[in-house]
C-alpha cells in the first residue's frame, strides 16, 4: 500500500504503511518524531497499535475472534483449554502425542514448593485472592532464580501454567479455612483445579463431567484478547527484560480493575443488588444512563466490539445450558436477561453501540459450579494465563523488538526559579 502523506506546519512528511494479513491498514509513525520533532498523541491508545502479532485477530466491529486463525466458536466447542494454552503459545495445534506430553507436564510441574505455603499463612483471611495471586506469582521467581536463562523458558512457561491453578485454589481454601489439597497426578488440568478447590480431606470427590466441560470453555473463551489493557501490561513489562514471573504477575495486577477482568465480579455484585432491590432492572438502566450518577452496567461496552462480543453470545447460551443440565435456577440469570433485552433496545446504549461483554454471562456460569464471586477475577485470570506467555514470548523473540517507552505532551509549569522556604 502507498504511504500515508501528513502535512505539518506546511511541510509534507511521508509515512509508510503496514498492511495485516487480515487487510488491516496501520500507519507506521516510529521514525515521525526523528523527522519532525512532533510525535502523535492518543490517550487510551485507542488508535494506537503497539506491535505486530501473529496470535489473535479481532474484528469489533464484526464480532470476529480467532486464535492463530481458529474461530473462537469452533475453538470453544470442540478444544479442551491445554490444547488451547498449546495453540496459543506455539502457534499451531499440537498432536496427540504433542498435546499428551503438554497436558503430562501440566499435570507434573503442578505442585509448589512446600516453602510458599508459609506465604499463604502470612495473608489475612479476608486477602482478595488476586493480590494472593499477583504475589504468589511474582515469587516464583525466587524459587526458579534462572527463569530468565533461554534454555529453560519452556521449562519456566510450564512451570507457571502448571502452578497457577494451584495458588488459586490454596487461595480459595485459606479464604475459607479450609486445609490445602494437592494436586493429583492421575487428573488432568481442569479436573485437578477443581478436585484442590472443592475436595476436602474428609470424603471423596468426583469431579462432574458437566463442570469440567464449562470450566475448559470458560477457560477458553479467556484465553487471549490481544493487546487489552493487562496483555499489554505484560508486553510493557517484559520489554524490559524483566522475567516471565514478574511481568505476568504485573498482568495479573492490570487484570484486577473493575473496568477489565475485575468486571465479572462487579456484574453477579450489581444483579445481586438490582434482585436485592425488588428485581426493577428498568430503574438501573436508567441510572447508567444518568450521567450524574456515576453508575454504569457492568459487563456491559468494550473498546473493540462494537455490535456484539462472540465470547457473550456463547456463555449466553451455555449459561442456559449448564444450569439446566446442572438443575439449578438462578433468578440473577432472568435478570441479567432482561437486563440484556432492555438495554437493547434502549437509544442510549443502541447510540454507543453498548452490547453485553464476556463478563456479562460469565459470573453465572462461575456461581452454578461454585466458584465464589471473589475468585471469579482470578478464574479469568487463569484463562488469559496462555494469551499473556504467548505475547511475553512473541515480544521477546522478535528481533527488532525493544524496551516500551511511550512519550507523553508535556502541559505543566515551564521554566521557574526554585524560592526558598520563607519566600512562598
Ligand atoms: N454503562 C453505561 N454507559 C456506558 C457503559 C456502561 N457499561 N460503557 C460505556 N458507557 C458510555 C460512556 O459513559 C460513554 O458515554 P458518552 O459518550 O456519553 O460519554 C460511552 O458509553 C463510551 O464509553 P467509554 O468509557 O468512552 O468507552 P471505553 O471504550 O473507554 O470503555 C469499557 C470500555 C471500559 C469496557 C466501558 O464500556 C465500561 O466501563 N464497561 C463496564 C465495565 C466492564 O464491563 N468492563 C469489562 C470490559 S471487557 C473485559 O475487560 C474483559
Amino acid at each position: 500500500m502507498a504511504p500515508a502523506k501528513l502535512i505539518l506546519d506546511g511541510k509534507e512528511y511521508e509515512l509508510p504503511t503496514v498492511v495485516g494479513s487480515e487487510g488491516e491498514v496501520g500507519i507506521d509513525i516510529s521514525r515521525f518524531r526523528q523527522k519532525s520533532g512532533s510525535i502523535t498523541l492518543d490517550p487510551g491508545y485507542g488508535n494506537t497499535g503497539s506491535c505486530k502479532s501473529d496470535i489473535t485477530f479481532i474484528d469489533g466491529e464484526h464480532g470476529v475472534l480467532r486464535y492463530r486463525g481458529y474461530p473462537i466458536e469452533q475453538v470453544a466447542e470442540r478444544s479442551s483449554f491445554p490444547e488451547v494454552c498449546y495453540l496459543l503459545i506455539n502457534g499451531e495445534l499440537p498432536n496427540r502425542q504433542q498435546l499428551d506430553e503438554f497436558s503430562g507436564n501440566l499435570t507434573y510441574h503442578s505442585m509448589l514448593h512446600e516453602d510458599m505455603k508459609k506465604f499463604f499463612e502470612g495473608f489475612p483471611p479476608t486477602a482478595h485472592p488476586m493480590a494472593i495471586l499477583s504475589a504468589m506469582v511474582a515469587s516464583l521467581s525466587t524459587y526458579y532464580p534462572n527463569s530468565s536463562r533461554e534454555e529453560l523458558r519452556d521449562l519456566n512457561i510450564t512451570r507457571l501454567l502448571a502452578k497457577i491453578i494451584t495458588i488459586a485454589a490454596f487461595s480459595y481454601k485459606k479464604s475459607i479455612g479450609q486445609p490445602f489439597i494437592y494436586p493429583r497426578n492421575d487428573l488432568h488440568y481442569t479436573k485437578n483445579f477443581l478436585h484442590m478447590m472443592f475436595a476436602v480431606p474428609a470424603e471423596p470427590y468426583e469431579v462432574s463431567p458437566v463442570v469440567d466441560r464449562a470450566l475448559n470453555m470458560l477457560l477458553i473463551l479467556h484465553a487471549d484478547h490481544e493487546q487489552n489493557c493487562s496483555t499489554s501490561t505484560v508486553r510493557m513489562v517484559g520489554s524490559s527484560e524483566a522475567n516471565i514471573y514478574a511481568s505476568i504477575a504485573a498482568g495479573i495486577c492490570a487484570l484486577w480493575g473493575p473496568l477489565h477482568g475485575g468486571a465479572n465480579q462487579k456484574v453477579i455484585e450489581m444483579l445481586r443488588l438490582i434482585h436485592d432491590d425488588g428485581g426493577d432492572y428498568k430503574k438501573y438502566v436508567d441510572m447508567a444512563k444518568d450521567k450524574d450518577n456515576g453508575f454504569r452496567l457492568m459487563g456491559f461496552g468494550h473498546r473493540v466490539y462494537k455490535n456484539f462480543d462472540p465470547r457473550a453470545r456463547i456463555l449466553k447460551k451455555a449459561a442456559d445450558d449448564v444450569l439446566a443440565e446442572m438443575k439449578i435456577s438462578n433468578p440473577l440469570l432472568d435478570i441479567a436477561k432482561n437486563l440484556e433485552k432492555v438495554a437493547l433496545e434502549d437509544e442510549y446504549f443502541v447510540e454507543r453501540r453498548l452490547y453485553p461483554n464476556v463478563d456479562f454471562y460469565s459470573g453465572i456460569i462461575y456461581s452454578a459450579i461454585g466458584i465464589p464471586v471473589n475468585m471469579f477475577t482470578v478464574m479469568f485470570a487463569l484463562g488469559r494465563l496462555p494469551g499473556w506467555i504467548a505475547h511475553w514470548k512473541e515480544m521477546r523473540d522478535d528481533p527488532k523488538g525493544r524496551i516500551n517507552r511511550p512519550r507523553q505532551i508535556y502541559t505543566g509549569q515551564t521554566e521557574r526559579s526554585y524560592l526558598p522556604i520563607e519566600e512562598r
